[in-house]
């Protein structure tokens, strides 16, 4: 099987790529402006540039831009034409970026892999689609895995352009399109290790929290987080891909084992003796503007880009990845979050920060040395 992976060496796209070429799939790797490949762990992956003739059990890298016609691909033909599936990664996944930047590689870029799968003269190509379990939105009660539009409003730009890519993808998926959908939640550290390459989006908002540079956040200790193991979310990936047959025309929650609450974040989060413990405050009594300068920066600029995530109490279906792997994730509840926090503070990432060398000289001046 050759396999176009695009976001090849992303978070997951890595981890993807890796499988697939594991399981003798020959991997076409589009990447960006990162032509590394990277395991989750930190061991690179062994890539060859594109001859033109991908070899089973190997990944393959082609420079590319979604956001371009024709995927920005110098060997667009040849590649539409080796692809026997696509798997879609490639986004913008922080949170807080400009609107375009949200619509260009998110929405277009979508667009953009559905023109390759759908050549108007030629056979469809599978596609599955990475989207988000957070296309769910502000929506309340439970969204199944197939639900897309029930009226929901948005809490973020991200979510918004991944719901705007999901319904084009469903429309081609109408129009005759074979895909299936994968949606992970919020993708955090491995299972067993809680290792993660790279600490974004939500350890950002930890880190924030954690050092005291935000005190108090508006929520409710009963919103809960979804929280999934970024290998279990590469299995559901290869699977859904490898299988396609089983997959087709289904969407697939890849969530964690059970979702997290915020009490659960307070009370492992009060295990760590270097931890600042964030309060909970009414949404309707908190007011950005009444925090102190500093701490009302750190809101604005990380914080708060999570606001609604503080409060919504959505309950995700959970049948279809359960179901295709015959498996939940085994990490789960507060063991899990220990796990996960106990990485961040090894590496360093996480816990009180060490004085910087200013600091200490300040110090050392203070003490008359
Ligand atoms: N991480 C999560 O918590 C999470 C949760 C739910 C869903 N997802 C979805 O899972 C997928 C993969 O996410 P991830 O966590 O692996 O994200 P990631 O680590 O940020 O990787 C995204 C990849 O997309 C590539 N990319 C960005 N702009 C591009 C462009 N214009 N053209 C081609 N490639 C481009 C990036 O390449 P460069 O860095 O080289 O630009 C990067 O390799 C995304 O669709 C995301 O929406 C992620």
């Amino acid at each position: 099987m050759i396999v176009l992976l695009t976001g090849a060496a992303g978070l997951i796209g890595a981890e993807v790529a890796a499988r697939l070429a594991a399981k003798g799939a020959a991997v076409i790797g589009l990447v960006h402006r990162n032509p590394n490949l990277t395991r989750n762990n930190g061991r690179p992956i062994r890539t060859v540039p594109w001859n033109g003739a991908p070899r089973p059990g190997t990944v393959t890298t082609v420079t590319g831009d979604v956001t371009q016609p024709r995927l920005g691909l110098e060997q667009y033909n040849a590649i539409r034409e080796a692809a026997d599936i696509v798997v879609h990664c490639a986004a913008i996944t922080d949170f807080g970026r400009a609107q375009h930047v949200y619509d260009g590689v998110n929405v277009n870029g979508t667009d953009h892999v559905l023109r390759l799968v759908r050549p108007r003269d030629a056979r469809p190509v599978p596609l599955v689609h990475v989207s988000t379990a957070y296309v769910c939105g502000e929506h309340e009660g439970t969204f199944r895995e197939a639900d897309l539009d029930t009226g929901q409003s948005f809490g973020t730009a991200y979510e918004q352009s991944k719901f705007r890519a999901e319904t084009m993808v469903r429309e081609a998926q109408e129009g005759g399109l074979p895909a299936a959908v994968v949606r992970p939640s919020i993708v955090v550290g491995a299972e067993r290790t809680g290792v993660v390459r790279e600490f974004q989006n939500m350890y950002v908002v930890l880190k924030a929290l954690t050092e005291g540079r935000v005190r108090s956040i508006p929520g409710y200790y009963d919103a809960h987080l979804d929280l999934v193991p970024v290998d279990y979310v590469a299995d559901v990936v290869v699977e859904a891909t490898l299988r396609f047959a089983a997959a087709e025309g289904r969407t697939f929650h890849a969530l964690g084992a059970a979702p997290h609450t915020l009490r659960d974040f307070s009370d492992v989060l009060a295990e760590y003796p270097t931890f600042h413990v964030p309060r909970y405050i009414p949404p309707s009594s908190f007011s950005a503007e009444k925090l102190p300068a500093t701490e009302r920066i750190y809101y604005e600029r990380i914080v708060g880009l999570y606001e609604t995530y503080f409060r919504r109490t959505v309950v995700h279906e959970n049948v279809n990845a359960a179901e295709l792997l015959g498996r939940k994730p085994g990490a789960q509840g507060l063991p899990y979050l220990r796990r996960l926090l106990d990485h961040a503070l090894k590496v360093g990432y996480l816990g009180t920060p060490l004085p910087s060398v200013d600091e200490a000289l300040a110090g050392l001046a203070k003490e008359g040395r």
